[in-house]
């Protein structure tokens, strides 16, 4: 979990450069606004650039130069991010019957945000560069310190195996060798120091921190800082017509507090018995500092959180099996095991009694992609200080009223939409030598499912191929596609990520078969009109995808 003020200093490697605004890069560099960083990988960059080509994702008002840190998913991202959406909801509300989903308003009662203590705890440490003027997150910049000296201390081992070759034992090496030993020691150090220093608020000593470890500002080089501040990372707005009367509101920096005062409404309604689930997306904004990575960290961005409520006392067990299931739905989808990782947290925040991270290997190294939480009974049992209203169920197996605990997984949807779709783009050489572009989406979340394609725009083919496209569009999102050669036809589809295509010939209009052609293989079979939608189906749904869970 994103804890503000003390976030997290494992998730350090992401923060290899650092820009206050990309929106002043954004206009000196068009280019290097839009890659996001100047020192993303090539594979980002592509990413990036293949996004935009073709109808994924689009800077915000673009023709105004673009808003910072703010997208807009075009014609086939929202597509691909509806495909994701739907995944995760049917796989919660759908495939378990204690799982109830609601839709709550972004809006919320200003008390709200006291009870959850993001009015007073939902911040990040800021520091000011005299010189350049560039405002940075404080942790940020001791974490990136630590950083550079593990990349040291890596490259000791890399180094060493090297040396030693086959009998080279790394986790011997790493408890013997006195440099790494040193480098370890000294980066332990230095974020036990940060992390007791933020948990105490205790700002002045982390200025203290950077000074004595001589940070400069990246950008000017210089060691002049201003003191340590919080900075509140809620956007606030008014309600209401007058200016006297109007009330501040908060746009909802997460969606769980939808879910949180709205459990008892759903218990009662639902007739729901614990352990019971309550699941939502939605629009969440943080006015985020560090704002960078393209969609990964974003100010407007969407959550998929459910929040399940259970017995006091039963925790752990829960808490164990979200972790198990939510890495068993990544794993689902195909993107290779490796790429996922646990990242259990040592410091908690006040009101977790456990928390893990799923990471995901992006093209920039694993981040967090999604949380799970297991968050005791703290949001009810504020709810019900602030409202002074009872949130409590009755068990009647136990015959006693209680504040259910809660055990929370909470995945960014377009995090995970930067998962899918920067593992699916592959630049692949074919065997004649050429090259192709093709995103291997899993095929239940690709944007179109079926291209239906005739081979030339004469003879009555188009006719044909438009006949299938009006049987098919009933069960697939289909497109018809009659320009250029068929070849470019494969691989601009290959492109959006399409799992079949389908071409209709001048065989096709004497014994009413087709062409299909699978993606990622490119093997094609002939196959009669009337078997298409079976054959299809079989690979593309959902259904399909989620009866592997
Ligand atoms: N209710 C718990 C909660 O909000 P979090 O770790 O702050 O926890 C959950 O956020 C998930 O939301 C993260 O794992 C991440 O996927 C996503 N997320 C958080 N901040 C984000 C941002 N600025 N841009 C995009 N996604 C974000």
């Amino acid at each position: 979990m994103e804890k503000k003020g003390q976030r997290k200093n494992w998730n350090r490697g992401e923060y290899n450069f650092l820009i206050d605004s990309d929106l002043e890069l954004y206009k000196n560099n068009k280019k290097d606004y839009f890659y996001g960083m100047a020192q993303q990988t090539d594979h980002f960059k592509k990413v990036i650039s293949h996004a935009k080509e073709y109808g994924f994702v689009f800077p915000s008002s673009e023709i105004y130069d673009g808003l910072s840190a703010v997208y807009d998913y075009a014609q086939n991202g929202s597509a691909l991010k509806n495909n994701i959406r739907e995944y995760w909801w049917k796989s919660m509300t759908q495939l378990n019957e204690n799982i109830v989903g609601i839709d709550a308003a972004i809006f919320m009662h200003p008390t709200t945000w006291k009870a959850s203590g993001h009015v007073d705890a939902f911040n990040d440490p800021l520091i000011d560069n005299k010189l350049s003027k560039k405002r940075y997150r404080a942790d940020v910049l001791v974490e990136d310190y630590v950083a550079k000296i593990e990349t040291k201390m890596e490259k000791e081992i890399t180094k060493a195996a090297k040396r030693f070759g086959d009998s080279f034992d790394e986790a011997q090496f790493k408890a013997t060798n006195p440099r790494v030993l040193g480098y370890q020691e000294t980066a332990n150090a230095i974020l036990k120091r940060l992390g007791q220093s933020l948990e105490k608020e205790d700002l002045a000593d982390v200025k203290a921190l950077i000074e004595e470890l001589e940070i400069a500002c990246p950008e000017s080089g210089s060691r002049d800082w201003t003191d340590v501040k919080q900075f509140n990372l809620m956007f606030g707005t008014k309600l209401g017509a007058s200016a006297d009367s109007a009330m501040d509101l908060y746009l909802r920096p997460e969606t769980a507090q939808g879910i949180f005062v709205n459990f008892l409404n759903v218990q009662k309604t639902g007739r729901m018995k614990l352990p019971f689930g309550i699941a939502q997306t939605g629009k969440a904004f943080r006015n985020e500092i560090v704002a960078r990575q393209f969609i990964f960290r974003m100010r407007e961005f969407e959550q998929m959180e459910m929040q399940f409520f259970i017995p006091p006392g039963t925790q752990k067990e829960w808490y164990e099996h979200w972790k198990e299931t939510r890495l068993n739905w990544h794993h689902n989808l195909g993107l290779g095991k490796e790429n996922y990782r646990f990242h259990d947290h040592e410091k908690l925040a006040h009101y977790a009694d456990a928390a893990s991270d799923i990471e995901f290997r992006f093209p920039f190294g694993f981040k967090e992609l999604e949380g799970i939480h297991s968050r005791t009974d703290f949001d009810l049992s504020s709810h019900e200080k602030f409202t002074g209203k009872k949130l409590q169920y009755f068990d009647p197996e136990r015959n006693e009223n209680y504040v259910p605990y809660v055990v929370e997984t909470s995945i960014g949807l377009d995090r995970m939409f930067l998962a899918v779709f920067s593992n699916a783009l592959t630049e692949e050489v074919l065997e004649d030598g050429s090259s192709r572009t093709v995103l291997k989406l899993p095929p239940a979340l690709s944007p179109t499912k079926v291209a239906v394609l005739p081979l030339v725009k004469k003879d009555g083919l188009p006719e044909l191929a438009r006949s299938v496209v009006d049987e098919l569009k009933w069960s697939f999102s289909t497109n018809y596609d009659e320009k250029d050669a068929v070849g470019r036809r494969y691989r601009r589809q290959d492109a959006l990520g399409t799992p079949y295509c389908i071409t209709v010939d001048h065989q096709s209009l004497e014994d009413q078969t087709v062409t299909l052609r699978e993606r990622d293989s490119m093997k094609q079979e002939r196959i009669a009109i009337k078997d298409l939608k079976s054959e299809i189906s079989e690979h593309v749904s959902l259904e399909g995808l989620m009866r592997k869970l």
